[in-house]
């Protein structure tokens, strides 16, 4: 069986777990990583049996390296990404495509014409729950979507790690902005929303933004996000989609996850789908989307998503943000989509 040859870039939370599955699936062979951070990346190399390239154009120039992924910070993917499309590399890029829409639409731009996969990291499509209500509303089952509403509430203890250097709407609302998207089939025409800013205000970033959205279709949504619950919450993520349509709904929750552990004078609903071990190997809905972009790579498949579908979330994120800050309602220049990505 060929193996793919892959090099990780950035190597914080997200690369950690993209190396650390890609150290495990079949198909591929982990050639390198590389991070800014090189005793970080020599660290993890030694862990994973595998080299710590001393810089990103040494990685990239590494023939058997065929594809990577890269999980740099939010507002750094567009760099690293464009050297990558550069070095004819297949990629895989995490969630969001940029924070920025004209580097977006250059990514779009460049991704189309590059003859390999190019797929953004939208986890919640490989999401069984997430996949299923997709499949249902695909099939008309609930019939014409009347409204959405989706949460995405994380602890404090991750916005302050990411020390404001991406927004609450950029790193956890793109998610579910990307959900409501690809389950509307519509593009959004207005957005308006509010934000407050509390517990974060040191770091210049909102703790909550809470966004109404308007689709072309007619229907309705609301998103809110939040990363200030307390360190000792339940759980490390309290995320809801509810489907509301002419003849059905369906209710996706993410919290108490079937499990509940009472430890240490203290009661714990642990993930059990995100990403975790089974016997010493890697499980998990991340496990899925890297599967996914190593089938896309072996069969010749189209992007199972794509740079134009991520765009139009970032451009969500980035109304709602506009929308926030100015408290007027954002008409999104649906109008302008023919030319534009
Ligand atoms: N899909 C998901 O569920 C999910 C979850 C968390 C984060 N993310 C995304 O993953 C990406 C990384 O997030 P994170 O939480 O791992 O961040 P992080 O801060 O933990 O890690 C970022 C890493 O990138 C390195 N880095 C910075 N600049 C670099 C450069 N120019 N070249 C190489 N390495 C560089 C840093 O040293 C750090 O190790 C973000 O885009 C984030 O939105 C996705």
């Amino acid at each position: 069986m060929k193996q793919i040859g892959i090099g990780v870039i950035g190597l914080g939370e997200m690369g950690l777990s993209h190396a650390n599955i890609y150290a495990q699936l079949p198909d591929v062979r982990l050639i390198g990583i590389y991070d800014i951070n090189s005793a970080l990346a020599s660290t993890i190399a030694q862990r994973l049996g595998t080299q710590a390239f001393p810089s990103l154009e040494a990685l990239l120039a590494a023939p058997e390296i065929e594809a990577v992924s890269i999980c740099t910070p939010d507002n750094l993917h567009y760099e690293s990404t464009v050297q990558a499309l550069n070095a004819g590399k297949h990629i895989l890029l995490e969630k969001p495509l940029t924070v920025d829409l004209t580097e977006g639409r250059e990514l779009v731009r460049r991704a189309e014409q590059s003859p390999q996969v190019f797929m953004v990291g939208h986890v919640l499509r490989f999401d069984p729950r997430y996949y299923l209500t997709r499949q249902e509303v695909a099939e008309g089952n609930i019939g014409d979507l009347i409204h959405l509403y989706a949460r995405r509430n994380n602890l404090l203890t991750n916005a302050r790690r990411l020390r404001g250097r991406t927004s609450v709407a950029m790193f956890l609302g793109v998610h579910d902005i990307d959900v409501m998207l690809w389950l509307m089939e519509s593009s959004v025409e207005t957005v308006y929303a509010s934000a407050t800013s509390n517990l974060l205000k040191d770091l210049g970033v909102a703790d909550t933004i809470m966004a109404t959205l308007r689709f072309t279709s007619g229907a309705v949504g609301a998103l809110e996000v939040s990363w200030v619950l307390p360190e000792q919450f339940v759980s490390g993520i309290d995320a809801r989609l509810e489907v509301m349509g002419t003849q059905g709904a369906i209710y996706v929750d993410i919290h108490n996850q079937g499990l509940r552990v009472f430890k240490h004078g203290q009661l714990t609903y642990p993930d059990i789908s995100y990403g975790t071990q089974l016997n010493g190997r890697f499980i998990g809905i991340l496990k899925e989307e890297l599967a996914e972009f190593i089938l896309a790579i072996k069969e010749g498949r189209p992007s199972p998503v794509s740079a134009r579908e991520a765009y139009r979330a970032v451009e969500v994120a980035v109304a709602i943000e506009e929308s926030a800050r100015t408290g007027e309602v954002v008409r999104l220049a649906t109008e302008k989509r023919a030319q534009q990505p």
